[in-house]
């Protein structure tokens, strides 16, 4: 059997290089997580070959049987976790999921309500750079000032005011507890669809450790690949009476064949989401939140809305008057990987930011706890505090090596990479 290091020995380095910066470096970046072994070999599976438009039983090609058993279970677990009448499998990720919903159930033009980018949004809920900014008529909302979390009164008036045909809601930055009843309220009041986009809590939703949309939701999207641990994707969750309009925008209104092999993943990552070892993970994700947030605030740093309910926080280290983009790339150089992020009513732009946002799921993959998240809030505050000092990084660094010599990631898969570079070397 050829491997990509005897086909392709540049993308192979590459591949090989990847997998040693995962394990080398403190990965913060509250969207990123490590799937699992049987995950990735899912997605590296024939099921890639294959061909399969349509839905399970009802395909436009032939040879379809062993697709069909792998997207129907990923539908049924994907029903059973979030608790939803109807599941669509077949997003490519975040961004398509949110325009499926949208097509399936407004018209170019229409209105719609989405949590600004700079509040704590996401691009595809209506941002003005966005297809989905262009296509419809697009309201954004934001947190209130005082508190920096949604203040649903002021929003009742909003909605009230310019009526939109769809509320969209959920975030991704945004640390606090989203009241999902507050959002239906108003969206009835209104005559408006409710639509979820939990992209980044599913994990913790699925745990139940935050309030799950979909009983209340018109539909909840989510990609796979945040806290919830699978494969690069999207799912889309809605009640039975919206199941043929969502399907029906997925494919063939936006997509044509459907990634088999990581469909196959997704039902993977669902089967271990169904698990009490999950539960566990989800929870220590938290629990590693709450310790870093208690850090954070005695070593004197500001957190955007006070602190968190959930896997992120966001510090305003323009408090300590440095940007987003200087935190982030003094970290980066320490081996500390987060990512510049806007504070609401933030002054600066996305690109310099006067935050930075930092997230819990990666490193409680590796089996971090409690004490690993106090120290790396301590050696944040080394750099970010000594940001001219040539020593603390290096010191840093250092202590870098240690937690992630202590706390091994992919150790056979890289392994068995530069065995396979050796055998072609
Ligand atoms: C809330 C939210 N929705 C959608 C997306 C988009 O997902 P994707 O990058 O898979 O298109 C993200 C990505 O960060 C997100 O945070």
């Amino acid at each position: 059997m050829k491997h990509v290091w005897d086909i392709d020995p540049e993308i192979g380095e590459a591949i090989l290089k990847e997998a040693e910066r995962q394990n080398s470096k403190l990965e913060l970046i509250a969207s990123e997580n490590f799937v699992s072994h049987a995950v990735l070999e899912a997605m590296g599976s024939v099921m890639t070959n294959k061909y399969a438009e349509g839905y399970p039983g009802k395909r436009y090609y032939g040879g379809c049987e062993w697709v069909d058993v792998a997207e129907s279970l990923a539908i049924e677990r994907a029903k059973k976790l979030f608790n939803a009448e109807h599941a669509n499998v077949q997003p490519l990720s975040g961004v398509p999921a949110n325009l499926a919903v949208y097509t399936a159930f407004l018209k170019p033009g229409d209105k719609i309500f989405g949590l600004a980018l700079s509040h704590g949004g996401h691009l595809s809920h209506g941002y003005k750079v966005s297809i989905t900014g262009k296509l419809y008529d697009a309201f954004q909302y934001t947190v209130d000032p005082d508190t920096e979390t949604i203040n649903y009164d002021a929003l009742r008036e909003l909605a009230k005011e310019h009526k939109p045909k769809l509320i969209m809601t959920g975030a991704s930055a945004y640390p606090r507890t989203l009241h999902w009843d507050k959002f239906r309220e108003i969206a009835d009041e209104i005559g408006a669809y409710f639509v979820a986009d939990i992209a980044h809590i599913a994990g913790l939703v699925v745990a139940g450790l935050h309030p799950n949309p979909v009983p209340l939701a018109d539909a909840v999207t989510t990609t796979t690949h945040k806290t919830l641990k699978g494969p690069r994707g999207a799912i889309i969750l809605c009640k039975e009476e919206h199941a043929k309009a969502i399907d029906k925008a997925v494919f063939p209104g936006l997509q044509g064949g459907p990634h088999m092999h990581i469909i196959a993943a997704k039902a993977v990552a669902f089967k271990e989401a169904m698990t009490d070892e999950f539960k566990e993970y989800q929870t220590q994700i938290v629990k590693n939140a709450k310790a870093m947030e208690e850090e954070f605030k005695s070593l004197g740093w500001r957190l955007v809305a006070g602190g968190t309910d959930t896997h992120l926080l966001l510090v305003d280290v323009k408090s300590k008057g440095i940007t987003g983009k200087q935190a982030e790339e003094a970290l980066d150089r320490a081996n500390i990987t987060v990512n510049k992020n806007t504070i609401p009513f933030d002054k600066e732009k996305p690109f310099i930011a006067s935050g930075i946002r930092v997230g819990t799921p990666a490193l409680t993959t590796r089996g971090m706890k409690e004490d690993e998240m106090k120290r790396i809030v301590r050696l944040i505050d080394k750099v970010l505090t000594n940001i001219d000092d040539e020593k603390v990084y290096e010191e840093v660094r250092g202590e870098v090596k240690e937690l992630t010599d202590a706390f091994p990631l992919y150790s056979e898969l890289r392994e068995e990479l530069k065995k396979q570079r050796r055998l072609d070397a």
